[in-house]
């Protein structure tokens, strides 16, 4: 206590646990609770009741039954973890390194599609959140903002590109021109979702936010996929006589209305320009069609992925790896990191969880190989079991998003702070003070 009697804030060098506590308990001194729960079942039930269904189905959903993100969770909860007293940890260095990106501590936000169902501009609001706290963001190849606005919300806080491998190569190497050009810091392709899985929250509600438009700005703001839509439009021009839907007509009116036209509407909002000249233009049809058509690659390949060598100078991250094999094949082939996933269960159903994934690819590929994990990362506590089985950084998705959903960018910056904290405060009570330290002796299997 100080001489006046209020509570002494504690010294930055207490670190960001000691902060963030300061940072919630006081105003809770005064009645105010925080907005964002730092409990992760608190934290997703605000999130769904400030979300609407659609946004909710496609961003928490998963696949099949949901069994592959019960079994993330399952995964941690397998894992205890064994303080160690009097180490006098007073200071934790939460640094790292990872393919020569300096991370605060070792979380970036992973990247998540369509977040856009949750607000406008939601990819700056990210960002923003990201850059507040100073992590590092995976810009998603389904964003709602193109990267190189996103890049500028990151206001110097180093972001990565994701990528999905189109059917169309040129595509492909715009995108990674793009992503160079704007300042990714390393490219991160997605292996896993060359077809989307059977995710039974939208199907069951026949939601797919690409076919409305939504997710799709890396594609619309790109020149290469654009040419590719004006040859659509301009092919379906000559076979049908346009594609637009003529607002003066009645009858065309009242047929967009039966086939939607809330998705009509969507989707000339959503596309680049105005959105009354896009309703009275073809373009923002064939975008979605085209993007439906080409967005990703069900032949893709390890000789696909080994051209990646002579396509970028980035660092480049193969994520969706959960067998041994494919791990040594990833570094093979070129890789330069990998990040063991199931895509947060949302892919296939029963399929192993990441955690349980990650010690076995660890042993394969040996300690010196950069080895990310995510699908499952929901506290502070979490991201410390993982990088003690052997990851050297974790990528955070749905909780950011449920920030984003309670708080905007706040909401974001507030999700981060508190994981941080948690992993600060676990790290000093356990006796590690440092990233290096967070060894797998300080693990135990639970009974
Ligand atoms: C795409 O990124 C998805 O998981 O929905």
């Amino acid at each position: 206590m100080s001489d006046n009697g209020a509570a002494t804030p504690p010294s930055p060098q207490a670190g960001p646990g000691r902060a963030r506590q300061d940072a919630i308990y006081r105003p809770g001194a005064l009645g105010i609770a925080p907005a964002v729960p730092t409990e992760p079942t608190r934290l997703e039930e605000s999130a769904r009741k400030a979300m609407s269904r659609t946004a909710w189905a496609y961003i928490a959903g998963g696949a099949g039954s949901g069994a592959p993100m019960r079994a993330n969770r399952a995964a941690f909860d397998r894992w205890q973890v064994v303080p160690r007293m009097l180490t006098g940890t007073t200071r934790r260095d939460l640094a790292t390194t990872v393919l020569g990106t300096e991370l605060r501590a070792p979380v970036l936000l992973a990247p998540v599609g369509a977040a856009g169902l949750v607000t406008d501009d939601a990819d700056l609001r990210i960002a923003e959140g990201a850059h507040t706290s100073g992590v590092p963001y995976v810009f998603s190849c389904q964003g709602g903002n193109p990267m190189e606005q996103t890049a500028q919300a990151m206001a110097g806080t180093p972001w990565w590109y994701q990528l999905y491998w189109s059917t169309d190569e040129a595509l492909v190497d715009s995108m990674i021109g793009r992503a160079e050009a704007a300042g990714a810091q390393a490219l991160v392709v997605t292996l896993d979702t060359t077809m989307l899985g059977w995710r039974t929250e939208d199907l069951d509600l026949g939601s797919l936010p690409f076919a409305r438009g939504q997710g799709i700005a890396q594609y619309t703001s790109d020149p290469r996929f654009m040419t590719l839509v004006r040859e659509r439009v301009a092919a379906a021009t000559k076979r049908a006589g346009g594609l637009g839907v003529d607002l003066k007509n009645p009858l065309t009116v009242a047929r967009a209305a039966k086939g939607g036209v809330g998705t009509l509407l969507s989707m000339s909002r959503e596309h680049p320009g105005g959105t009354r000249e896009n309703l009275r233009s073809a373009e923002p049809r064939a975008a979605v069609e085209t993007f439906l058509d080409i967005y990703s690659n069900p032949g893709l390949s390890w000789e696909h992925v080994e051209t990646l060598r002579e396509r970028t100078s980035l660092p480049v991250v193969l994520k969706g790896i959960l067998h041994a094999d494919d791990a040594r094949r990833a570094f093979e082939v070129g890789a330069d990191a990998i990040v063991v996933s199931n895509h947060g269960g949302r892919q296939v159903d029963r399929s192993v969880a990441s955690l349980d994934a990650l010690v076995g690819i660890r042993e394969a590929v040996g300690p010196e190989r950069t080895v990310l994990l995510d699908s499952g990362i929901r506290s502070g506590a979490d991201v410390f079991v993982a990088l003690a089985l052997g990851a050297d950084a974790v990528l955070l998705g749905r909780p950011h998003v449920y920030g984003l959903a309670i708080d905007g960018a706040k909401g974001v910056s507030a999700v981060i702070d508190n994981v941080l904290a948690e992993l600060d405060l676990t790290m000093g009570l356990v006796g590690a003070a440092s990233v290096a330290d967070i060894t797998r002796d300080l693990l135990l299997p639970a009974p």
